[in-house]
């Protein structure tokens, strides 16, 4: 996230799939004043029906949809959302349940400006069903991660993790339920540090 901070805001752009909570609380807080410097200046969806779009638009929030069925490979869809993206210049991409692959191209392209949030405590259960693996492990604690995003699937170097205390009652729903609350808190914050100066890039 190459920025002059001080000088500029920091320019987010969100590629979103689905439901669009984490991106909820990214817009609370900065509707609160609460994200630092960091601005959101789009929100991406590769599909239409995505709830995210409509959290955008009531935020007053650009939106644009690029679907993969409109291309006929990996490489081609991951070029046209770099074209995307790049209109909105941003020093940050951020991953809000993108459910995409992303080819190493694009994610080259944005080497230390793109991160992602992941439902477990990395290096564990990179990848789906983290919740119902926790649980299988019998772990203590579940988690969530946010990392920057490197070619290989969950790998990169780890930003900032927060435990969730996993109890005996828990069933894969309430520990997802609880996850993703604490997702809400760790993501804005992150986003917030990364444009305070406060997390190195
Ligand atoms: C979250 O579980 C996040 O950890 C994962 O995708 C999900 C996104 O949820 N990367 P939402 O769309 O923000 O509600």
């Amino acid at each position: 996230c190459r920025f002059l901070r001080g000088l500029y805001l920091m320019r987010v752009v969100c590629l979103i799939s689905g439901k669009g909570t984490n991106l909820q609380a990214l817009i609370d807080w900065q509707a609160n004043g609460l994200l630092g410097d960091a601005r959101i200046v789009a929100v991406i969806s590769n599909t239409a029906a995505a709830l995210g779009l409509e959290r955008a638009g009531n935020a007053g929030i650009p939106t644009k949809i690029l679907s993969q069925r409109d291309f006929s490979n990996r490489c081609a869809f991951d070029h046209a959302l770099i074209q995307f993206i790049d209109v909105y210049e941003p020093n940050l991409v951020v991953l809000a349940g993108f459910m995409r692959i992303l080819t190493s191209g694009f994610v080259t392209h944005y080497e230390r400006r793109l991160i992602n949030i992941h439902p477990s405590l990395l290096p564990k259960y990179k990848g789906l069903n983290t919740h119902k693996r926790a649980l299988g492990a019998g772990d203590k604690n579940a988690g969530a991660t946010v990392h920057w995003v490197t070619p290989e699937l969950d790998a990169g170097d780890i930003i900032r993790q927060v435990k969730v205390p996993i109890s005996r009652e828990d069933t894969e729903e309430t520990l997802k339920a609880k996850v993703l609350n604490a997702e809400h808190s760790l993501y804005p914050s992150v986003i917030r540090d990364l444009s305070l100066g406060l997390i190195k890039c």
